[in-house]
């Protein structure tokens, strides 16, 4: 077993944790409370290659490892995870869906200009009444000659704003459950799609997420990604990759929490020394980085299983269901140590924490991700 990274691994590390030192930790807390969506800093992070981590070069992507894009993942979240919930839905579940599964066509008029940046995506899947439950799709896709004639509404769309294409999961033949979904590329400008109101987050609250609601909007048959039918496993496969993306995140939040709490308990005193010179603190310290290691061997494990073309959803699963858990509880012991200081915005503590809340949620919550583990060492 080899642990350690290579050259061109490490440099996209460096070159991760540069970028969000000098161009995302001055505004990140701002962005944060004004709920603004990074905009300039995500056209920077594409010219860096990081929008398109894993297409090929010659569709205008980085053609990195996943164990590449979890190390800029990490770094990146670590400062602001609200970029990196849009970098990750963008990478994992956009162009890494269109990569494997799209036609010569699709990757040429939309995966070239979502490598590149010049397009940003997301993904739709969920419904009011289809979260964990995916299966219960109710928005239907009907074929009218080369068209399909898409109906029904979408929650919690990740990008959602000011993602110029959504891929796009509808019901083709509902007599035929999972086998009878279908997945869509659809521009925003295609006529009947709409964009409902911003939600108001707890946490990652300069990343946008709204509904998106189809009304008679028509979309050409070219726009089907594999053939009719091949929707829901299109969207298990692509979630199993976005399960690292998402583990990585809450890495990046967790070791943040870290990062603050190490800082801090070197400069606060109590009981006239440093607080770090109690054990209180200590234990806690250093059962928070403990915990952060074993959730970076895990993501790195499920990482690792996916470049060598292993399976990797029990891995990846894992993987999300550990570190979601462990950056909850590292921010909350942050805000513990920070005290009182923790509760405020003055120090970003507190922000970890809202933000760490969602990686138990999205891209399937923690009891999924228990569903497919399970499922796994029952079958194997
Ligand atoms: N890979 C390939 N195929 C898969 C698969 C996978 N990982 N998981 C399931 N399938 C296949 C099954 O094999 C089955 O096909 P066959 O009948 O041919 O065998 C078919 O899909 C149906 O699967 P199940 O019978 O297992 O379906 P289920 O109803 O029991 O659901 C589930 C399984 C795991 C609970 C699934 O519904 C699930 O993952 N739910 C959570 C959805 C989720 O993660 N949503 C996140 C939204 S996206 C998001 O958050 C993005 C964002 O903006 C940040």
């Amino acid at each position: 077993m080899n642990f350690s990274f290579s050259e061109e691994q490490q440099m996209i590390r460096d070159m991760a944790r540069k970028f969000a030192d000098e161009e995302l930790r001055k505004s990140a807390a701002e962005r944060d409370e004004k709920e603004e969506f990074p905009k300039a800093e995500v056209k920077k992070l594409a010219e860096l290659g990081f929008m398109g981590m894993m297409v090929p070069e010659k569709y205008n992507g980085a053609e990195l490892d996943t164990v590449s894009y979890v190390l800029a993942m990490e770094e990146i979240s670590r400062v602001d995870a609200s970029v990196g919930v849009i970098m990750s839905v963008n990478n994992s579940l956009v162009t890494w869906g269109i990569t494997e599964y799209g036609t010569e066509e699709q990757k040429e008029k939309y995966l070239k200009p979502l490598a590149s940046g010049e397009m940003l995506g997301c993904f739709a899947l969920s419904e009011p009444e289809a979260g964990s439950d995916a299966t219960n799709q109710k928005t239907v896709a009907v074929r009218d000659g080369d068209h399909y004639v898409l109906n029904g509404t979408k929650n919690w769309i990740t990008n959602g704003v000011y993602a110029d294409v959504a891929l796009v999961m509808a019901t083709t033949d509902k007599t035929k459950g999972a086998k009878g979904i279908s997945a869509f590329i659809v521009e925003k400008e295609f006529p009947g799609y709409s964009i409902g109101k911003k939600e108001k987050k707890l946490g990652i609250r300069s990343s946008d997420t709204v509904s998106i609601a189809f009304e008679d909007c028509r979309v050409p048959a070219a726009n089907l990604i594999g053939e009719e039918g091949f929707g829901f496993k299109f969207a298990m496969k692509t979630l199993d990759g976005g399960r690292i993306g998402i583990a990585s995140q809450a890495l990046g939040i967790a070791q943040a929490s870290l990062d603050a709490s190490i800082k801090y308990s070197k400069e606060r005193k109590a009981f006239g020394v440093y607080i770090s010179e109690h054990q209180a603190i200590q234990f806690k310290l250093a059962d928070m980085a403990t915990n952060i290691q074993a959730a970076r061997l895990l993501t790195l494990d499920a990482a690792f299983a996916k470049d060598q073309g292993k399976p990797f959803a029990r891995q990846a699963a894992m993987a999300k269901l550990y570190a979601s858990k462990i950056a909850v509880e590292t921010a909350l012991e942050a805000v513990q140590i920070h005290g009182g200081y923790g509760y405020i915005r003055e120090y970003n503590v507190e922000r970890y924490l809202r933000d760490s809340k969602i990686t138990e949620i999205y891209e399937g919550t923690s009891e999924i991700q228990r569903i497919v583990i399970a499922r796994h060492l029952l079958k194997d």
